[in-house]
């Protein structure tokens, strides 16, 4: 089924994209087994543009040697239904060979956030990630593309991107979409268990302790005191078995400040609830 709806080759994909004829293109990039996180870029990109594409794509260069590439969620069918209701015109889901051939040896190396708590925390990540996106962005050549706040250094990556190669691409970044706990949504939060799913709003409760500490002394707190605030709220949860970091950086390019004044942060976190990996932020302050 959606036959006409999904594109598995970049020949492909531009021929049915010419169809569409000049109007605006709206982007959203994602790896499936979509939820509203993903459904709310979409929905904004239909807004503001003529033409929507989506694309799927689990991309094996930004997972390590011991992540989730061969168990990462698939589910085609159920995502296209979701895109097709939403009024997407094209998904564009290549297959591995098609995105990297024997031959490729291009990387896009966005050198600074392998230094970012994340990046550290994922050796090589970020230039998976910049890798793809680039070709991505030149495949599909959107006016406008969209990205999700829930995972901020990829935002910074993005913009790095577009802005040093000249990519005539407009990047939005829209907020983290939250389930009715504050769990941020999540492909893999369909790793959790019933048990660790129900602790694991721990997460963004302990961001909101960080944001409250800076917030009772008057917009003013070093990342040490506002660190031991998340950690505090941490520790009481006995099923969070490796807080990988817990961090406090520039909300411009989320590289680690040590003292966060009114003009504010970005606080973020990667731990472990069971097996399951899990990163959010908060962005507060001015901006
Ligand atoms: P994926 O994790 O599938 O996410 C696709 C997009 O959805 C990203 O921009 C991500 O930030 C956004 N997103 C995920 N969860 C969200 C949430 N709860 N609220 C708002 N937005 C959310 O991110 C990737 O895929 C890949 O790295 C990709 C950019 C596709 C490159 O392979």
């Amino acid at each position: 089924r959606f036959d006409s709806l999904i594109q598995r080759t970049i020949p492909a994909f531009r021929n049915k994209r010419m169809t569409l004829g000049t109007s605006s293109v709206g982007f959203v990039p994602t790896m499936g087994a979509l939820h509203e996180g993903h459904l709310s870029l979409v929905r904004e990109a239909r807004e503001k543009n003529d033409i929507v594409v989506s694309s799927i794509f689990v991309n094996p260069t930004q997972f390590g040697p011991s992540e989730d590439f061969d168990k990462y969620p698939q589910q085609l069918q159920e995502d296209a239904r979701m895109l097709e209701e939403l009024g997407v015109d094209i998904i564009f889901a290549p297959n591995k060979d098609e995105m990297y051939t024997d031959n490729h040896t291009t990387k896009v190396m966005p050198e600074i956030f392998e230094t970012t708590a994340e990046g550290k925390s994922r050796p090589g990540f970020f230039t998976g990630v910049a890798t793809v996106v680039t070709k991505l962005l030149n495949v599909v050549q959107p006016t406008n593309a969209y990205f999700g706040q829930k995972d901020a250094v990829q935002c910074c990556v993005i913009r790095r991107i577009v802005e040093d190669l000249n990519i005539p691409t407009n990047v939005v970044i829209m907020p983290t979409v939250r389930e009715s706990d504050g769990l941020a949504m999540s492909s893999r939060n369909a790793y959790l268990t019933l048990e660790e799913r129900l602790i694991a709003p721990v997460v963004f409760k302990s961001l909101l302790a960080g944001e409250q500490a800076w917030l009772d002394n008057d917009k003013q707190a070093s990342a040490e005191e506002i660190v031991a605030e998340v950690q505090k709220v941490l520790n009481q949860e006995p099923m969070v078995n490796e807080v990988q970091y817990v961090s406090v950086d520039s909300n411009i390019n989320m590289l680690p400040i040590d003292s966060v004044g009114p003009e504010g942060c970005c606080l973020s976190l990667a731990l472990k609830c069971g097996e399951v990996r899990l990163i959010d932020n908060i962005v507060f302050g001015a901006i």
